[in-house]
């Protein structure tokens, strides 16, 4: 008796060791892994070097694209706010109300609040957690903007983008200046071109780290247009670089991506210099595709992808992506199986042995890095029924019903002239780039036929000879493509598979009824108005001075 009680004391004793081990004892001193996210802002798929283009490189992003893994198939929703709804809770955009448009400034909803996001998890889980650049999750009251939804700090702006120099956002024809530090609006710097200054945030950042591991999202402007007075802005002496672009407004988006290429060198290389570069994991990508014609066009090409961002093609929804950390072995290749926003979530968390709750998206952490297929056979890349457009992709199959714009995206947009390069010249580009330099001390070595190699792998290539170029008219009624055959969207092949066509026409509809009704709520609040809180765009509906 006596002998069972010391017993069950002695489990007590154990238990509470266990349970309080790492502030007791400091026996399981594991470090997690810092976390780097840096989203592009609709960076066209054929505007980074990586996929091919010699019109301009990107060195930077390339070095780390192929010292990591490229996620080839990976899926985003078409526009920004659903995209970055869907990476901060890893749901679809139906099911949380945000499929439709984008957060307009003067209208007042939000992300709803009942969503943890990753920013909570993660500081939950003893991250510092920081936020520079773009919100656009919604800002009418305190409680929807970052530091209130489990960022630290913040240091950017609420709205879909600004101007790069003075960081006004004009909302049709309502300028309001967007810009703060956490809570406060800041006027720091002011004039400092937007990407420089995300980049020297995120550096400061990493120098100043403290113990708490980092969990960082750089969400740059770039290469996003401004506003319409002047949509395309880098700094000249950038511009200046690229005399031999022809085209004046890719001239300027080649200095706008050259900048953020940079921009992603420096942080590669203040992570190396913190000595923390080998326990951290980077994750690029862009929200979805670049826009070559329409409102808000920043000349981006999605070449030879199909469509342009805000529609339901390969352009709008397959974008760059790749994955970086020393801490994953076998890298330097190409993942091809599907991934999408929704699965940052629970990926990153399952990296750094984080539990989170009910996620819609797939923890994609074994499958990339020890190379098995994807968990994922079905992604849902759009679904907009006031926009009028859906898609949905089952394994090979890709089913796209309606569009937008009566169809003026749905072309083979941004074909852009051939730059002869010789390839040495380019990989040795890539490996002398600032992050080609700061991964070597890894002995992350790439020969430039390996280089070369994954480059040619990582092009999309048409099949142009074999697919024929087909009427698909979606607004009619849907069509259907075998992407993994015909990655760009040739051959309509619906009449010829009418099964496939019923099956996922059903699924849609199983989607339809799950959807959750849109956030929106479609009209203008005066309230919004700059002009009553010194031109700035403020959380009107709870506005105070301090
Ligand atoms: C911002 O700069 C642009 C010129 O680049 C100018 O047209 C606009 O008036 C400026 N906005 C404010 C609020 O200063
Ligand atoms: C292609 O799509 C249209 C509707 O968009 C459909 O009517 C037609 O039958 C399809 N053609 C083939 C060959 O599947
Ligand atoms: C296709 O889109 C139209 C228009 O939005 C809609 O009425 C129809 O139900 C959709 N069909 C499927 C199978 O999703
Ligand atoms: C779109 O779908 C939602 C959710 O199913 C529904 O509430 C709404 O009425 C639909 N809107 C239109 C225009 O079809
Ligand atoms: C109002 O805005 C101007 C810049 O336009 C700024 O210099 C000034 O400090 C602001 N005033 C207050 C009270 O925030």
């Amino acid at each position: 008796m006596l002998k069972m009680k010391r017993n069950i004391l002695a489990y007590f004793l154990l238990l509470i060791i266990f349970v309080h081990c790492e502030k007791i004892l400091k026996c399981k001193k594991v470090e997690k892994p810092n976390i780097v996210i840096i989203m592009a802002d609709d960076m066209g798929s054929f505007d980074a070097s990586y996929r091919g283009s010699n019109e301009f490189l990107t060195p930077n992003i390339d070095a780390l694209a192929y010292n990591g893994i490229i996620l080839d198939r990976f899926y985003t929703p078409p526009v920004c706010t659903p995209s970055r709804a869907s990476v901060m809770t890893g749901k679809y955009p139906h099911t949380i109300g945000m499929q439709n448009f984008v957060v307009r400034a003067v209208e007042a909803y939000a992300l709803g609040n009942d969503q943890t996001l990753m920013s909570d998890y993660f500081k939950q889980a003893g991250y510092s957690t920081h936020l520079i650049g773009k919100w656009h999750l919604g800002f009418y009251e305190k409680k929807f903007t970052p530091t209130y939804r489990g960022f630290d700090t913040f240091f950017g702006y609420y709205n879909g983008f600004i101007d790069y120099f003075n960081r006004t956002h004009y909302s049709f024809n309502t300028p309001g200046y967007d810009f703060r530090r956490n809570k406060e609006v800041t006027y720091e710097n002011f004039g400092e071109y937007a990407t420089t200054l995300f980049t020297n945030e995120a550096v400061k950042l990493i120098k100043n780290k403290n113990d708490e591991p980092l969990f960082m999202m750089v969400n740059h402007l770039a290469p996003h247009t401004a506003n319409n007075y002047e949509l395309m802005q880098a700094p000249q002496e950038e511009i200046d670089k690229f005399k031999h672009i022809e085209d004046p407004n890719r001239r300027i988006l080649a200095a706008m991506i050259s900048k953020l290429d940079d921009g992603i060198g420096q942080i590669v290389e203040a992570l190396e210099d913190a000595n923390i570069l080998d326990n951290t994991i980077i994750l690029f990508y862009s929200d979805n595709g670049g826009k070559f014609t329409g409102r808000f066009n920043n000349y981006g090409s999605n070449f030879p992808l199909r469509g342009q961002k805000n529609s339901p093609w390969e352009g709008a929804v397959r974008n760059l992506a790749f994955i970086f950390s020393p801490l994953i072995g076998n890298s330097q290749r190409i993942y091809d199986g599907y991934m999408y926003t929704a699965d940052v979530l629970p990926t990153l968390a399952s990296a750094a042995g984080i539990k989170i709750g009910d996620v819609e998206g797939y923890d994609m952490w074994n499958a990339i890095i020890n190379k098995k297929i994807s968990p994922r056979s079905e992604v849902i890349p759009s679904f907009d029924n006031i926009s009028g457009h859906s898609s949905i992709i089952l394994d090979k199959w890709k089913f796209v019903n309606g569009t937008t714009f009566d169809g003026i995206y749905d072309g083979y947009l941004g074909i852009i002239p051939e730059y002869n390069l010789d390839p040495n010249e380019y990989a040795n580009r890539v490996s002398s780039s600032i992050a080609g330099k700061a991964l070597e001390n890894y002995g992350k070595t790439l020969s430039n036929g390996k280089i070369l190699n994954l480059r040619r792998n990582a092009m999309i290539d048409c099949n142009e000879k074999q697919i024929p170029l087909t009427l698909c008219e979606p607004l009619k009624s849907p069509c259907l493509f075998d992407i993994h055959r015909d990655p760009c969207e040739r051959e309509n092949l619906s009449s010829m598979f009418p099964d496939v066509v019923a099956k996922l026409q059903q699924r849609m509809l199983e989607i339809v009824e799950s959807a959750a009704p849109v956030r929106r709520t479609f009209v203008d609040d005066p309230l919004s108005n700059p002009a009553l809180y010194n031109n700035t765009w403020v959380s009107y509906r709870d506005y105070s001075e301090i």
